[in-house]
C-alpha cells in the first residue's frame, strides 16, 4: 500500500477550508492507503507560542478529526512532537536548503507581511520541517489543500538533494487530492481564502453554533442580483456557488444557477437554504467533537498508541539517512 502523510496546525478551531481541502481526503485515504496523519505542534509555534493554549489546541485538533471520521483503527494519529526522529531529519534537510529559496516562499513572505515583530528563523525553514514530516514515512501522496502546493515541490527538491548527494533514499511525494485539481476553499466575504487568521465572520468553523452558521451565511458578500438573462458571475458569487456545492443537494444547487442564469434569483431565498444545509453538515461534527473533547483519557491513549507505530516507521528512516550520510562510528 502507498504510503500517505498529511498534518494539521493546533493553532485553533478547524474551519471548512480545513474540512474539504484536507480532511474530506483523509476519509477516504484511510480507507484506500498506509495512511499517517498528525497534528503539527511544533510548526503552530512558529506564531503560536502560549503554553496554556498549546495542549487544548493538541487535543481540539484530534478530536474534530475523528469527530470527522477519521478511525485511529485504520490510520496512524499522532503527535508531531512525539517524533524527535522528525526533529533530526529537520537538521539534516537544513543543509540542503538555500536561504534565498526559502526567503522567496509566499507563505513566509505573508507571515512577515502580517506580524514582522516576529520573523524567527523557525518560520522561514517551515518548509523544511514540513518536508521532515512527510519524508520521515517516505511519503508518496500527500493530501493537503492548493495554498500547501509550493511546499510540496520544495520537499521534492529537498529529497532529489539527498538522494543525489547521499543515495537513493526517499521517494518525490506530490500534493493530492481526490478529483485532481488541489482545492482552495474561498471565504464567505468573497476574496480571498477562507483561513484561521481571517476575519471571524467569514470563516466558518466546525465549532460555530448553529445560529453563528446562519448568521455568517446571510452575511456572505452578494449584491442585487442580474439584470439580464446570462449575465456572467462575478468572482463573489462564483463563490458561494462553490461554497453552496459542498454542503447543498445537487438539485438544489441546480435550482439557484437556473435563478441565476434567468436573472430571477433572490439571494436572500439562497443563503437562508444554504445557511440551513450548512447547519445540518457543521452540527453533528460540532457535537461529536464536544464530547470527544471531554474524554482525555481517550485522546491520549489515541496519541500514544499512534506515536508508538509511528516512530517504528521513523525509526527505520532516520537509521538509514544516518547510514547514508556517514554517521556511524562505533
Ligand atoms: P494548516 O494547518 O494551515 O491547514 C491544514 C490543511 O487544511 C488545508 N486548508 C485549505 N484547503 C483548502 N482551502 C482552504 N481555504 C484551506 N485552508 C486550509 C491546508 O492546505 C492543509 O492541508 N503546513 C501545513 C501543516 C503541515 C503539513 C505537514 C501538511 C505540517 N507538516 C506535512 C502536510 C504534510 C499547514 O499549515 O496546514
Amino acid at each position: 500500500k502507498e504510503i500517505v502523510v498529511s498534518g494539521i496546525r493546533s493553532t485553533g478551531y478547524l474551519h471548512l477550508g480545513n474540512y474539504f481541502g484536507a480532511i474530506r481526503n483523509f476519509l477516504r485515504m484511510q480507507e484506500d492507503f498506509n495512511c499517517y496523519f498528525f497534528v503539527a505542534d511544533w510548526h503552530s509555534l512558529t506564531t503560536h507560542p502560549d503554553p496554556k493554549d498549546l495542549r487544548g489546541n493538541v487535543y481540539r485538533v484530534l478530536a474534530e478529526n475523528i469527530a470527522s471520521g477519521l478511525d485511529p483503527e485504520k490510520c496512524v494519529l499522532y503527535a508531531q512532537s512525539d517524533l524527535p526522529e522528525i526533529a533530526e531529519l529537520y537538521l539534516l534537510l537544513n543543509m540542503l536548503a538555500y536561504m534565498g529559496e526559502l526567503e522567496k516562499v509566499p507563505t513566509f513572505k505573508d507571515k512577515v507581511r502580517l506580524n514582522p515583530n516576529n520573523v524567527n528563523a523557525g518560520l522561514l525553514t517551515y518548509p523544511v520541517l514540513m518536508s521532515a514530516d512527510i519524508l520521515i514515512h517516505r511519503a508518496v501522496k500527500v493530501p493537503v489543500g492548493k495554498d500547501q502546493e509550493q511546499h510540496l515541490e520544495m520537499c521534492r527538491h529537498y529529497a532529489q538533494r539527498f538522494n543525489s548527494r547521499y543515495g537513493e533514499l526517499f521517494p518525490e511525494p506530490v500534493a493530492f487530492n481526490y478529483g485532481d485539481n488541489l482545492v482552495k476553499i474561498p471565504s464567505l466575504d468573497g476574496s480571498g481564502k477562507m483561513s484561521k487568521s481571517e476575519n471571524e465572520m467569514s470563516t466558518l468553523y466546525l465549532a460555530d453554533s448553529d445560529d453563528q452558521i446562519r448568521k455568517k451565511v446571510m452575511k456572505a458578500k452578494t449584491d442585487s442580483g442580474p439584470t439580464e438573462p446570462g449575465t456572467p458571475m462575478p468572482d463573489y458569487i462564483e463563490n458561494l456557488f462553490l461554497l453552496m456545492k459542498l454542503v447543498s443537494a445537487p438539485d438544489t444547487v441546480k435550482f439557484f444557477e437556473g435563478a441565476y442564469n434567468g436573472a430571477s434569483i433572490r439571494y436572500g431565498d439562497m443563503k437562508k437554504q444554504m445557511g440551513e444545509d450548512m447547519v445540518n453538515f457543521i452540527a453533528p461534527i460540532r457535537e461529536k467533537a464536544k464530547s470527544i473533547q471531554e474524554d482525555s483519557a481517550y485522546l491520549q491513549k489515541v496519541l500514544k498508541e499512534g506515536a508508538e507505530k509511528a516512530r517504528e516507521s521513523a525509526n527505520k528512516t532516520i537509521r538509514e539517512a544516518r547510514k547514508l550520510i556517514g554517521i556511524h562510528y562505533y
